[in-house]
């Protein structure tokens, strides 16, 4: 979208609105690292071309007049109302952003926004935190707020566990704040360092593809497993002094965990169909800990253009992710499977929280109508669903646009 179309959208929807001033911020895919942010692991998101984009301006008043052309109609709320509100749905996002500015101090007035996002909602591609980030990037630079782009992020995620009730990672948010054209980030949770690795890719491209499975009760599964990982982190702390499961390795784990868990619970959590929470804990620690190792040895593998290697630990990621975290489900799986079943891909796997949402897949670039064909049939016949699919690309983190 140009800012031609933006303004024209502001206009209609605000014909007699101050003159906007024009955002944007992407979502994000995963490519590996799932469910380790909130572990202190790391993380190897990029930010897409698709996302929100912001027409606002500033009011003389404290009234936020909140648009979104994708989910109608026109919300308006005052600075000094800004509790949370279950029939105000996206826009409770900028007035979580906005009240948490204010709890910091800064001295907001009102304005009028308008958005409009590409990205499909609910697919594990991070709408919620490119929303998020949009805002407060937008109102960082028309009220001065003086934030950089990591304190964006982190007072995005602060707007999530605080105000919408999930209780996420930074990943998401640092990804649409800090993302950069055709690179990753190689992000460590714990410390919040960061490294851009190019993502060279040669004849190969990343496919995103949408299960479009309607997702239910996300929020109270992500939170769920977060609550598990804690526990593990409870136990394994009978046997080493860490403050993360992801600061150990997986070797290091397995010889912690005798101890710990106990060797009953390890063949219980490895075995049994129903399982005691002992046994989940135990499950939920070998996802984080071996994901933590995958992505080590993926990004060098990407390093040294072997790209090979680390489609093959994109698709160890999602077995893991299957297996032992037990957040993938039926489409997903299908969806993986089809793709596993075309020979000119080399890695795929869920991105995101799971539960349904997308995949990601590395395939060749001539061969793509081809991958989005077969993989379509096989996942219709599989799961009764259409999958939509997207060329990825990469582009920069949160930013003006002119
Ligand atoms: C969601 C959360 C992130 C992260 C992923 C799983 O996208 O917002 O913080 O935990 O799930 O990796």
């Amino acid at each position: 979208m140009d800012t031609n179309e933006l303004r024209n959208g502001y206009k209609r929807a605000f014909p007699n609105g101050g003159e906007p001033r024009f955002f944007y911020a992407p979502g994000r895919v995963n490519l590996i690292g799932e469910h380790i942010d909130y572990n202190g692991g790391y993380v190897f998101p990029c930010a897409l071309t698709l996302g929100t984009y912001a027409a606002i301006a500033k009011r003389d008043d404290n009234i936020m007049r909140l648009f979104s052309a994708n989910i109608k109609p026109l919300i308006t709320v005052s600075t000094d109302n800004l509790e949370y509100n279950p029939e105000h749905r996206w826009a409770n996002n900028p007035k979580a952003v906005t009240k948490l500015l204010m709890d910091m101090g800064h001295t907001l007035g009102g304005f009028d926004l308008y958005v409009w996002g590409n990205l499909p909602s609910n697919a594990g591609l991070s709408s919620s935190a490119s929303i998020n980030v949009l805002v407060a990037f937008a109102l960082n630079t028309i009220y001065e707020t003086g934030l950089d782009p990591i304190e964006i992020a982190l007072l995005c995620q602060r707007a999530e566990n605080e105000y919408l009730g999930v209780n996420c990672g930074i990943m998401d948010q640092f990804a649409s704040a800090m993302g950069k054209k055709n690179h990753a980030i190689l992000l460590n949770c714990n410390t919040l360092k960061y490294q851009y690795v190019p993502l060279e890719l040669g004849d190969y491209r990343l496919i995103l593809a949408n299960t479009n499975k309607p997702r239910a009760l996300i929020d109270s599964k992500y939170n769920e497993r977060r609550a598990e990982c804690e526990y593990a982190l409870e136990i394994l702390k009978k046997a080493t002094d860490i403050q993360n499961l992801c600061e150990i390795d997986f070797e290091k784990f397995t010889e912690h965990s005798k101890k710990a868990f106990g060797e009953d619970t390890i063949k219980e959590g490895m075995t049994s169909a129903s399982l005691s929470a002992e046994a989940i804990a135990f499950n939920r620690a070998c996802h984080a800990i071996s994901e933590n190792d995958r992505v080590k040895t993926a990004v060098q593998a990407l390093s040294k253009g072997d790209i090979s290697t680390f489609g093959k630990l994109m698709t160890a990621s999602h077995n893991s992710l299957r297996d032992f975290y037990e957040v993938t489900g039926a489409e997903l799986d299908a969806l993986v499977q089809a793709a596993s079943d075309f020979k000119e891909m080399i890695g795929s796997r869920m991105t995101g929280a799971g539960f349904g949402g997308c995949t990601v897949s590395i395939v060749h670039k001539d061969k793509i109508e081809d991958f989005i064909k077969k993989v379509g049939q096989q996942y219709t016949k599989s799961s009764g669903l259409v999958a939509d699919f997207y060329v990825a690309e990469v582009d920069d983190g949160a930013r003006e646009i002119y």
